[in-house]
């Protein structure tokens, strides 16, 4: 555990408030950044806090004599085996990694930290990688991870630090800052960017091969919308790869109007994060509107859409992990999905993840079973080739998907072929009385629909099963049958709002056999059916 450094050292140091008004140009970099007090603490004895020295994008307010003009953002920074700050041209790879919605960089930058210690490669280490966690701090930070002075009477005076903080989760979105108060014009992204500019120094760093931004839940969500709207490596001016890691976000910026689910729910199911409408409001009014590349939002969402699928992305899928994050009681991401895996694989669906070029433009989907965790993902032998060993000496390669058997016959962008030519999981390939066969697993009345999808409740009880609910279906003259645990609906058409999900939803089990396995899901229904859907 690292001491929080005092006021009085820094003071001692002639660190608070010096540079304000002496600088002739803001260069951002690592380490270079003024320190403020925190009281935040490291837990690992290879990471350290240290401090970014961030420029104001806007170009207003560089070099004034206060805080305004000095922005700060502490970053966690891996240290090499020997307890030194890695060597610049020692390193071969830079991983930014993103916390999640607890603001807790310390325990992405130890997980990240212990998978590169997994590697076995000698020559992959942390003497090799550098690791770096910036932290995305917002009011409730204030007075812990950085300062805040209750006394204060006017907004600088309650925030007299350089440090940049953001409104609530917003950061996830690319929003400008909201502290300090006075210069709120620097977009989460831009901070970003300027970290990724920093390792794509070629100057400073002649050996870098590749640069990842890795991103977990909302450190997901992040990754997601950096790499949809994030400037391309031309407009940034570096040349060193840039790829996207990203592991169970709660959702997925959509690049269409279109949704998977009804919209009927959901009036602004469209907006910025979820999607692009209203995108300039966005983080208003603690901030200023957001402007970042606004020239490609204006270019519309098929030249985002293209931006984003330019990239080269490895998504991390954990199966257990149907969870829903919703603090705000927002509608707009059950237009695409009930939960996490849902959502998944309806945006893989609708934007096809394709793999091209395996040293290029390549997307990879690995399929972990693990729960809703970062360091799951992150050391599982998917996260750590993903992670470390791909494109590590700077050839372009890059190992198959991991994860068989398959969710969806399109969440297979890089197929292993020696996994070739196995079924689906959750397969059922039985059929039931009256022809029926299985469909799949479809939506039913939930957080986005209001129509059920088949209009007949024909049993509710304990001899429920496929068997029973295809055979009493039939019975009654019906050709679709579908069941949720003790539910069998019957009808002769699906309803309006209905679609069909990822088959894992439908993992429920009938309380009767002889097979009680895949027996529909919380609001989902398998279905099994006669004629065409
Ligand atoms: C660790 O970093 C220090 C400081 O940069 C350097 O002197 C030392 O050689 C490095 N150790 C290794 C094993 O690279
Ligand atoms: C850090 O400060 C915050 C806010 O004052 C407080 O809630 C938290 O308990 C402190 N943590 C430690 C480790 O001192
Ligand atoms: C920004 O943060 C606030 C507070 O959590 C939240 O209500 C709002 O939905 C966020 N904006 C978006 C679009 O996520
Ligand atoms: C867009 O934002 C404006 C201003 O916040 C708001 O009045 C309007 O309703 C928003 N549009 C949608 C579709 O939510
Ligand atoms: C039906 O599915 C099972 C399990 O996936 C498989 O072992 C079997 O070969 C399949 N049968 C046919 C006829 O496809």
């Amino acid at each position: 555990m690292r001491r929080p450094i005092s006021a009085a050292v820094l003071a001692a140091a002639g660190l608070v408030g010096n540079a304000h008004g002496q600088c002739q140009e803001v260069v951002p970099g690592q380490y270079t950044g003024t320190p403020f007090q925190n009281n935040l603490t490291s837990t690992h004895e290879l990471s350290e806090i240290t401090f970014f020295k961030i420029k104001d994008p806007s170009g207003q307010h560089l070099c004034t004599a206060d805080a305004a003009g000095d922005l700060s953002l502490l970053a966690y920074q891996s240290l090499n085996t020997t307890l030194g700050r890695p060597v610049n041209t020692d390193i071969k790879r830079a991983i930014i990694v993103i916390h999640g919605a607890l603001d807790d960089p310390w325990n992405y930058h130890s997980a990240m930290i212990q998978a590169l210690q997994m590697v076995t490669n000698d020559d992959i280490s942390p003497d090799t990688v550098a690791i770096t966690a910036p932290y995305f701090p917002n009011d409730g930070d204030a007075g812990g991870g950085f300062p805040y002075d209750p006394s204060g009477t006017t907004p600088a005076e309650k925030y007299p630090s350089p440090a940049l903080a953001w409104y609530f989760d917003n950061w996830s979105g690319g929003a400008h800052n909201q502290y300090p108060p006075n210069t709120k014009t620097v977009s989460s992204f831009d901070v970003l960017d300027q970290i990724v500019q920093w390792y794509g120094n070629k100057a400073m760093f002649p050996n870098i091969n590749q640069i990842i931004i890795a991103g977990h839940s909302m450190g997901g969500q992040m990754a997601q919308r950096y790499a949809a709207i994030g400037k391309t490596g031309a407009q940034l001016g570096i040349t060193t790869p840039v790829s996207y890691w990203i592991g169970d976000p709660n959702s997925f910026v959509w690049f269409a109007t279109d949704r998977p689910e009804s919209t009927g729910k959901c009036a602004a199911f469209d907006n910025y994060r979820e999607g692009f409408t209203n995108y300039s409001a966005y983080g208003t009014p603690q901030s200023t509107a957001m402007t970042y590349n606004s020239a490609l939002v204006a270019a519309g969402r098929d030249a985002i859409l293209a931006n984003f699928q330019s990239r080269t992305i490895a998504y991390a899928r954990a199966t257990l992990d149907k969870g829903d994050y919703n603090k705000d009681n927002s509608c707009s991401f059950y237009t695409t999905g009930a939960d996490r895996n849902e959502r998944f694989f309806e945006f893989i669906k609708r934007f096809p993840t394709t793999c091209p070029d395996p040293a290029g433009a390549c997307k990879t989907v690995d399929i972990v079973v693990a729960k809703h965790d970062a360091p799951s993902l992150f050391q599982a032998p998917s996260g750590l080739t993903r992670l470390f060993y791909d494109n590590w000496d700077g050839s372009g390669n890059r190992a198959f998907d991991f994860g068989y058997p398959r969710h969806a016959p399109y969440d297979d962008p890089y197929p292993d072929p020696s996994q070739a030519g196995q079924p689906l999981v959750d397969e059922d390939n039985s059929t039931y009385a009256g022809g029926k066969t299985f469909r799949g697993c479809f939506t039913d009345v939930d957080k986005a629909q209001s129509v059920p999808s088949l209009p007949i409740s024909a049993y509710v009880g304990t001899l429920n099963s496929k068997t029973y609910c295809s055979s009493l279906c039939t019975q009654q003259g019906y050709s679709i049958a579908g069941v949720s645990y003790e539910n069998c609906y019957c009808g002769n058409a699906l309803g309006s709002q209905t679609s069909m999900v990822v088959v894992t939803s439908c993992e429920g089990s009938c309380p009767a056999g002889p097979s009680t396995a895949f027996c529909g899901g919380p609001s989902r229904l398998s279905i099994f059916s006669s004629i065409d859907l």
